[in-house]
This record gives C-alpha cells, structure tokens and sequence, in this order.
C-alpha cells in the first residue's frame, strides 16, 4: 500500500517555478491532498487546473495565500482550520530575489524577508491550531549564498552591525535586515544571502521548539534559472549571466530537479531537525549536504533571528505548544 495515500501536503509560491514543479513532484508521488497557494486565488486556481490536467490526477486545492499581507495569512489560517486536515509536509517554497530598487511591504519589511515573515505567521498559526501531524515535516526554502562562497553574494556580519550600530543587540540587528533599516544600506544580493541565512537560522531556533515527533530543514534547491527567480534581474544579467550559466557544466539544473531535493528532504529524520542542506560547499548543483560552516551554526545568531522574527511578525508560539529551548 502507498503509505502517501492519505497524506496532505501544503506548498507555498506554486503559481510558477520550484514550487509548481514541488506540487506535482508530490502528485506523482501519491500524496492524497496537494494544498498549493498563490497570491491570488484566480491565478492558483488557474495553477490548479494546469497541474490537475498534468498529472491527470484531481489532488489539488488551491489556496489564496499572499506572505507580504498578515491579513491575507490570517484568512489562509482560518480557511484551513475549517477544514481541519492535518498536515504531513509544509513546504515553504515562496521567496523572490529582489531588483535594483528596494521595495517595502505595506509594512515596512524589505521584499526578499517578506516570504520568511509570511512563512512564520503560517507555520505558528498551524502549530497552535494543532494543524500540523505528530510527525510533520516542514522545509523552507533556502539558498546557497547564505553560505558566503557564492561569487557576487556576501552576507552580513550580524555580529559586526549589532556591535557597531546596535549596543551589540543582535536582535535589533537581525530586525534591521528584515526591516532595511535604520543603518542598513540596500544591495539585492546581500539582502537575498541575508534573506536566505535568516531563513537558516530560523529553522534552526524552529527546531529547539518543535515537539519531538516534528522537524524543519532549511534546503536549497540548487541553481534552476528557468524560473521566474530571475524576473527581477538587470538585463545584463538576464540575458548574457544565465545563458552563459546554463552552458558551463555543473552550473545549473532542471526545476524539477531543484524541486526534487524538497521531497528528498521530507523524509529526513528527526536527528537533522534543524539542519541547513544544500550542494556541497562551492557548488551549486548535485546532492545536498547538512551544512557545516560556523556562521550558520551560531546559536546566538539563530536565536537573534527568532526573537527579531517574532517581533517583526508580532506572532510567537503560545508556551503549550513550545518545549524547553535551553
Ligand atoms: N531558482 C533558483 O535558482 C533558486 C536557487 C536557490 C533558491 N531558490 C528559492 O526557491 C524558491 C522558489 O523560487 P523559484 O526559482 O521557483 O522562483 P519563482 O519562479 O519566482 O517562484 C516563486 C514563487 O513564490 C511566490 N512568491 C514570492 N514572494 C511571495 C510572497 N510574498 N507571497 C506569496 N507568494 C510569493 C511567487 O508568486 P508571484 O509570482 O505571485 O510573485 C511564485 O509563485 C524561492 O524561495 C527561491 O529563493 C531558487
């Protein structure tokens, strides 16, 4: 018997790229209930009948979901309390690379932190509706330029900015990333390694939090640039970097490839909860590893993180629902 076949996942950001080819990796798979959000419902539902006559399977259901709106989350939250279904996978697949100009959210968070702010408010708002199975699985998308060896991406010193701006409050320094300020200069390339080593971090206060059946992994899919990742990109890079990218070997990969790593994180166990994985340092492509650099590893950091992220999104775990984090 299919052990999948009663089972319910929820992916984020389908409406194109990794998360559309996640949403019918899943399908294929046999899962029983594909939730796929999108920032409007008309355009998810569209995503729904494309994936549905694609898999010629009806396991899709779509829902409207926009991360940079805590109205729009609250409504997805209470769309599937009525329904409650537990779930078994939530993949936290949206994020965008920002372009040259810094764009804001309505509320003041900087686009390419948005997704992660939006992805807390959902998985804390399954958590306490006790919406999530025992043995759940949770992956958020991450990226390799949070490691630091990627050409043109450097992150943030969080440690620096907080004891040159911050009264060494790594907290308030992690808040300016998400915010874009005060002190904290626009650069898309640093503020999506940013984006994506908060996202890092964050899994790994995550799962400090979680109950023991439970666990997070934040994984990269690798370099895929025929997604709409690259819609923000000058035309410099658009149309001389990616195809020269494409060509060299070991550079880039197929979405569903890409894709494929979220499901192959899925069935991690609960002894690498937490973990960041990735392409082996250096690389893009190719199997994913846990990552061991330092930086992502810093306790003080990923905590940092937590505690600006749930002052950002005004959303924490009620004390029921968290256990010890020492
Ligand atoms: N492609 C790569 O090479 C690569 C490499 C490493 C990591 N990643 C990560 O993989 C994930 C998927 O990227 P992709 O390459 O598939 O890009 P994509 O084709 O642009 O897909 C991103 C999806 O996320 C949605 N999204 C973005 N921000 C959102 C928000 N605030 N609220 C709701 N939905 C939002 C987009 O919806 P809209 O169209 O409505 O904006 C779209 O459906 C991202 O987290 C990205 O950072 C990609």
């Amino acid at each position: 018997m299919n052990r999948l076949e009663h089972s319910t996942a929820l992916v984020t950001g389908t409406t194109s790229g990794l998360g559309y080819a996640a949403a019918r990796l899943l399908a294929d798979k046999g899962y029983r209930e594909v939730i796929i959000t999108g920032r409007s419902l008309a355009r998810v539902q569209q995503t729904a009948a494309e994936l549905a006559a694609e898999t010629k399977t009806q396991v899709f259901t779509p829902l409207e979901l926009d991360l940079d709106s805590p109205l729009s989350v609250q409504s997805a939250l209470a769309e599937l309390v009525k329904r409650s279904l537990p779930i078994d996978f939530l993949l936290l697949n949206a994020g965008m690379v920002g372009g040259k100009k810094r764009v804001l959210t309505a509320e003041g968070i900087e686009a390419a932190q948005a997704p992660l702010i939006g992805h807390h408010r959902l998985t804390i708002g399954l958590l306490r509706a006790n919406l999530l199975s025992p043995n759940a699985r949770i992956v958020i998308a991450g990226a390799e330029p949070a490691r630091g060896d990627v050409p043109m991406f450097s992150y943030t010193d969080v440690a620096y900015l907080a004891a040159k701006q911050f009264h060494g409050d790594r907290s308030a320094a992690v808040e300016a990333l998400v915010r874009k300020g005060p002190n904290v200069k626009y650069e898309p390339n640093r503020a999506y390694a940013d984006a994506k080593l908060i996202v890092a971090w964050w899994a790994a206060a995550l799962a400090r939090r979680l109950s023991s059946g439970m666990a997070v992994y934040a994984v990269s899919p690798g370099s895929a640039p025929d997604t709409n990742a690259v819609r923000n990109l000058g035309p410099v890079m658009k149309s001389l970097m990616i195809p020269l990218t494409k060509l060299i070997p070991g550079m880039s990969q197929t979405p569903e490839i890409a894709a494929y790593r979220y499901l192959e994180a899925s069935e991690f166990g609960t002894d690498v909860s937490g973990k960041f994985f990735a392409s082996a340092p250096k690389k893009l492509t190719g199997p994913i590893e846990a990552m061991r650099h330092p930086h992502l590893h810093d306790r003080t950091n990923q905590e940092a993180a937590w505690k600006a992220i749930v002052k950002v999104s005004g959303t924490d775990l009620s004390p029921a629902c968290s256990s010890a984090v020492s």
